[in-house]
């Protein structure tokens, strides 16, 4: 039986060594972490994250040939593959600070190796990291001294929160890089056998190192450069009465463009796209390449832009003034189906019209208890309500923040009877029917497209 490690129990760690479990029924996978609430969370019967179709991937394997454990040590003795998937946070401090990668708690994995390994084995970055970081990791496991050698290969995780377990099993591609040597590829094609055990080979991509590194912080790159160029473009569907949806319709039919995301909201959100961007302007700007540098930046300060945008039509809309108004925030989650609120453009919204005294209703279905950790600090008056019904009794607006299905279900006359008039509806991810919600009284303002109001 192959034991393969996994350091790090987080969003990624988490969902994609159960589906490696769940898979590989002749391989024992132990997930470690130094948080214990975490582990003891992984084996309980609330999982610490939420995600469709999870829980029941974890109760078919936990305890057959899934474990989740405190003990580092031995993980680390036991294991021929550990795989590597610590967070690796934009650093806060120092050299590189608010761009560059923060690698202190992948070089901590590391030496952790080093100390307790003793035997050969193959490291797996799994976690997003700058261009190059494996030849850091090298040099700092091949400083044991027990003449012990490792394989470092790279494959960064592709999965989307909200949807990770079907992205695990049916994954576009899964990519694995390793160094040119004999060595190298033997250590490639190990990993791959493992993935291949419900992957298609030909969707199983082998690459050099370097080109897997830069790979997933490219894809991350475009796939959010997609949305704030969108984003820019909804911005002048408003002044030109032209209808963002239409537009991106009839451009996605370019089978070179595509239709898939191409929907215009308040801005992504999310641990990854933000920090990614970040790290590779600070990649380009180290090797020497500002102009690259500037232009990916963009993305980033688009998307900072919007949230900012949206906030100022509210006020527009709203008199000039929130002061004092209740305002109800339906989702506070970065996307639909999860709980996780990191870099959620509704805290940004929320913490501007916290600014402008606004009265704060939050309501979201997984995300609430984030959302408190989130707005602890920000003061003002804000409420975290389980209904929606109760959050937006007595408001003067509702503003959308999160795409979540139930949102579209609720009965909004009834929401309508119970608010303050004239009631306005922000809608910051274009989900609702804006046209009965108008006949019903409200008024509508969504992205990119006219808004519909009374007066
Ligand atoms: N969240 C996503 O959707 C996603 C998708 C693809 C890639 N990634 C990348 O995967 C990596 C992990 O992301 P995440 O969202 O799972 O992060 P996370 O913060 O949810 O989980 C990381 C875990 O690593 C643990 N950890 C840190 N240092 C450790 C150490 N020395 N020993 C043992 N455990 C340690 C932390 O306690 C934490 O539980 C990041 O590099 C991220 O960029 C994330």
């Amino acid at each position: 039986m192959k034991h393969i490690l996994c350091i790090g129990a987080g969003y990624v760690g988490g969902p994609t060594m159960a589906v490696i479990a769940d898979r590989c029924p002749d391989c024992k996978v132990t997930v470690v972490d130094i948080n214990a609430d975490r582990i003891a969370a992984w084996n309980s019967g609330t999982l610490p994250i939420y995600e469709p179709g999870l829980e029941e991937v974890v109760n078919r394997c936990r305890g057959r040939n899934l474990f989740y454990s405190t003990d580092i040590p031995k993980g680390i003795r036991e294991a021929d593959i550990i795989f590597v998937s610590v967070n690796t946070p934009t650093k806060t401090f120092g050299a590189g600070a608010g761009r560059a990668a923060d690698l202190q708690f992948l070089e901590k994995t590391a030496r952790s190796i080093v100390e307790y390994a003793e035997n050969d084995k193959i490291v797996v970055e799994k976690s997003t990291l700058p261009v190059r970081t494996a030849q850091a990791m090298s040099r700092i496991l091949h400083s044991n001294t027990k003449n012990l050698k490792f394989q470092i290969i790279s494959n960064p995780e592709f999965l989307a929160e909200g949807t990770a377990i079907r992205d695990l099993e049916n994954p576009d591609r899964v990519l694995i890089g390793g160094m040119e040597t004999p060595e190298g590829e033997r250590a490639v094609e190990e990993i791959a056998a493992i993935y291949a055990h419900w992957v298609p080979r030909e969707r199983i991509i082998t690459t050099n190192l370097w080109s897997s590194e830069l790979t997933k912080l490219v894809s991350n790159a475009l796939l959010a450069q997609r949305v704030s160029s969108v984003n820019s473009i909804s911005a002048l569907c408003e002044k030109t009465e032209a209808n963002i949806d239409e537009v991106t319709a009839a451009a996605g039919r370019d089978s070179r463009i595509g239709p898939k995301f191409l929907k215009a909201s308040i801005g992504f959100g999310g641990s990854c796209f933000k920090k990614d961007i970040l790290n590779l302007v600070y990649l380009c700007g180290h090797y020497g390449l500002p102009e690259v540098a500037e232009y990916w930046e963009q993305v980033v300060r688009m998307n900072d832009f919007q949230a900012r945008r949206f906030v100022g039509n509210m006020l527009d809309a709203m008199f000039n003034t929130v002061a004092d108004k209740k305002i109800a925030i339906f989702g506070f989650a970065f996307k639909a189906d999860t709980g996780d609120t990191r870099e959620s453009p509704a805290r940004a919204v929320c913490v501007q019209l916290l600014e402008e005294r606004a009265r704060l209703s939050i309501h979201d279905p997984k995300a609430l208890g984030n959302a408190k950790i989130d707005l602890a600090d920000a003061g003002g008056d804000i409420s975290y309500v389980d209904d929606p019904y109760e959050a937006a009794r007595g408001a003067h607006a509702i503003a959308v923040m999160t795409e979540w299905n139930c949102f579209k279900e609720l009965d909004y006359k009834r929401i309508f009877d119970s608010m303050e008039k004239p009631a306005f509806i922000f809608d910051g991810r274009n989900i609702l029917d804006h046209e009965a919600l108008y006949e019903i009284g409200f008024n509508v303002y969504p992205i990119g497209k006219k808004k519909r109001t009374h007066f």
